[in-house]
């Protein structure tokens, strides 16, 4: 086979068999194929498309590229959840340990963040001694002792999405369906789970700004799962405006704290509920989506699940007494408030554009070897349709560095848009596919 009749053959919008689609990602991987033929390619793909027989295989290829997890010795339904990502996006950190409550087994390999969104390692990582490097024997030991762990995604998992997706990313051949859909697919279904429910995002803080895009990808990656054999679902969810209250790391975990104790945000509360009682329905641990929750609800209630995320704490090298105390959590002690300057109500934040100012801070990283600073980060008293009055707190940011705050203060006030008319917040839960 040569990669110059493959991009030929793509070009001209022909269908690639399984023999080449390996063939080209095995070579790819290797280093036999340029980045330049393959660059031709992913922007062949752009134009051309691919079909669902092409981007199943294109999965499964990038799957088997590196090491596949194996769950096996770890009893019961394994499930798992990912996220498209967005700002302010703390889920899993209160989600597993709740879910995990209720019997679900979870060994669940989670990413770093980059750009205007963040990670749920790097979150993680603000709990003073919390560890999310450890071996595959120690993540299955930890998952069989408490019923669950998070490590970083290692090296070896997926090999091929990892180059190819570096590729694309300054190619400017990222936002293509069938890529996006095999690239997150091929490394869901290498970290091992029998279940996985996805999380798709939409809106102008996600990757999918458009509900309809959001639906296709959604679409996409449940056929891809099913056709792999797992049970797959998803939801799609708005991000229109930051999840929740807090933006930055240490921040963001106090609140997955406070909703493990029945004191989240409504928004984020609602989106635990919904993704945690599909994984619970996924693991056969209860009748209907309604007995999940009512289950979910009552773990709440009664300590259980706060009790969890202690347990896995602990099992990771953390102090767990930040469950308990989340001044332990250290935030930046410069603080500086974004004030109304009318009377109105909320009616936009534009979501990344927070994402960013976190960044800014020094919450994120804009490449891969920034370091993060775990104090930093925002907290938004108003969000869209609520009512303010001249002079009103909207939001506090905290820094370590003036000059970065004064600088993310006049990007978060511009990202804050008042109107006289109240607007209701769009749903949480926008759709689903199963
Ligand atoms: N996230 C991924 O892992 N891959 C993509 O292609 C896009 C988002």
């Amino acid at each position: 086979m040569r990669m110059y009749d493959l991009i030929q053959k793509k070009k001209a919008g022909a269908e690639l068999t399984r023999e080449e689609i390996d063939w080209m990602v095995q070579g790819y991987t290797k280093g036999d194929i340029p980045d330049y033929q393959m660059s031709a390619m992913t922007m062949a793909i752009c134009f051309t498309g691919m079909n669902e027989r092409e981007t199943g295989d294109l999965t499964l290829s990038m799957r088997d590229s590196g090491d596949t997890v194996d769950l096996s010795s770890i009893s019961g339904i394994k499930v798992d959840k990912h996220s498209t990502g967005g700002v302010g996006d703390k889920t899993s950190i209160a989600l597993l340990p709740l879910v995990s409550s209720l019997g679900v087994k979870l060994a669940k390999m989670s990413g770093r963040g980059l750009g205007h969104t963040g990670g749920t390692i790097d979150k993680l990582e603000a709990i003073p001694g919390f560890k999310t490097d450890m071996s595959m024997e120690a993540f299955i030991a930890q998952v069989n002792d408490i019923g669950m762990a998070i490590m970083g995604q290692t090296a070896d998992l997926a090999p091929a999405d990892k180059k190819l997706y570096a590729l694309r990313d300054v190619t400017a051949t990222v936002d293509q369906m069938s890529l996006i859909a095999s690239s997150i697919m091929s490394k869901k279904l290498a970290a091992g789970a029998d279940a996985i429910v996805l999380d798709v995002k939409s809106g102008s803080g996600a990757f999918m700004k458009e509900f309809d895009d959001a639906k296709a990808l959604a679409e996409a990656m449940v056929k891809i799962g099913k056709h792999a054999g797992k049970n797959c679902r998803a939801v799609i969810t708005n991000m229109d405006e930051p999840l929740g209250r807090a933006v930055g790391n240490a921040i963001e975990v106090r609140e997955a704290i406070d909703t493990l104790k029945g004191k989240g945000p409504e928004d984020f509360t609602k989106l635990v509920l919904a993704l945690g009682s599909r994984m619970v329905l996924c693991a056969g641990l209860a009748a209907d989506l309604k007995d999940a929750e009512d289950k979910l609800k009552t773990a709440i209630s009664d300590g259980s699940a706060l009790a969890q995320l202690k347990r896995f704490i602990s099992a990771q090298g953390g102090d767990p007494s930040v469950a308990d105390d989340t001044d332990k959590l250290k935030l930046a002690e410069g603080v500086m408030e974004l004030k109304a300057d009318r009377d109105g109500y909320v009616q936009r934040i534009i979501c990344d554009e927070v994402g960013i100012c976190s960044l800014m801070l020094g919450g994120g990283r804009e490449k891969k070897s920034d370091e993060i600073d775990p104090s930093v980060g925002i907290y938004l008293y108003k969000k869209v349709g609520d009512e303010v009055k001249a002079g009103d707190v909207m939001a506090v940011l905290y820094h370590n560095d003036k000059d970065k705050g004064n600088a993310a203060l006049e990007r978060l006030k511009a990202a804050y848009h008042i109107g006289d008319e109240r607007i209701s917040p769009k749903e949480m839960i926008l759709d689903e596919v199963d």
